[in-house]
């Protein structure tokens, strides 16, 4: 299933419950926090508490991007605040298999995320627990940046061990995805694309929709 996970961080954030329903009416089936903390990447955005405030908005998946250094000290935290699925850069934990049965003993989905540069081999020995992994088609810490063609090389590459593993783990793709390169970011076997200036600069509907014509097109073919 092909899924759109709009970041927002791109949101307005004077009307950030408003356009979460908004993107979520257009079509929207899980809302991405990106968390940053000023050491793992060099911006810092926000944690729980915002989090807690818009679990009310919906009941669409919170899909909880932790760009922390040592993620095991908030797992508890972000699953009390409301995560449905947190995941968690390989190059910021110690202790990466602690950290994964620390997520699935929370009850949550467990998520692994790439930077571009990190080989798909750090995730040899947990990928069959992952519900998704999460591929950075930029360098992480910024919205608005453009995507580093080579990610998509490595997400195929990804899609084809998961296929010879027989596992149906979800693949995210974030940062730089456009409605307008949506298309050839799926056929490189990405089926969760997070998109944050492209759902939030502009008008929100529309360009949620722009993402669903895509999706639509690709599922009819
Ligand atoms: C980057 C974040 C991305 C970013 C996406 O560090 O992880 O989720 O907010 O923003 P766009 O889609 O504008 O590149
Ligand atoms: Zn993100």
């Amino acid at each position: 299933m092909l899924i759109l996970s709009p970041s927002i961080l791109a949101a307005d954030f004077t009307r950030l419950g408003e356009q979460i329903s908004e993107t979520v009416r257009a079509g929207a089936e899980y809302i991405h926090f990106d968390v940053m903390d000023g050491m793992f990447v060099p911006q810092i955005s926000f944690g729980m508490p915002v989090l807690e405030t818009i679990r009310g908005c919906t009941d669409k998946v919170f899909d909880v991007h932790l760009m922390i250094q040592d993620p095991g000290r908030y797992i508890e935290a972000f699953a009390e605040a409301g995560a449905d699925l947190i995941t968690v850069h390989a190059e910021a934990c110690t202790h990466l298999d602690r950290v994964v049965g620390q997520i699935k003993a929370a009850g949550k989905k467990a998520g692994v995320a790439l930077n571009p540069a990190t080989p798909l081999s750090a995730l040899d020995y947990v990928l069959d627990e992952l519900d998704m992994v999460l591929i950075m088609t930029v360098n992480p810490g910024f919205g608005g940046q453009k995507l580093i063609p080579y990610c998509l090389q490595k997400a195929r590459k990804l899609r084809n061990i998961c296929r010879q593993r027989g596992l149906e783990t979800d693949i995210q793709a974030d940062g730089g995805i456009k409605a307008s390169n949506a298309r050839e970011v799926i056929e490189a076997g990405i089926n969760v694309l997070v998109g944050g200036s492209a759902v939030f600069s502009g008008d929100v509907t529309a360009n949620t929709k722009a993402f669903m014509d895509v999706f639509a097109e690709i599922e009819k073919s």
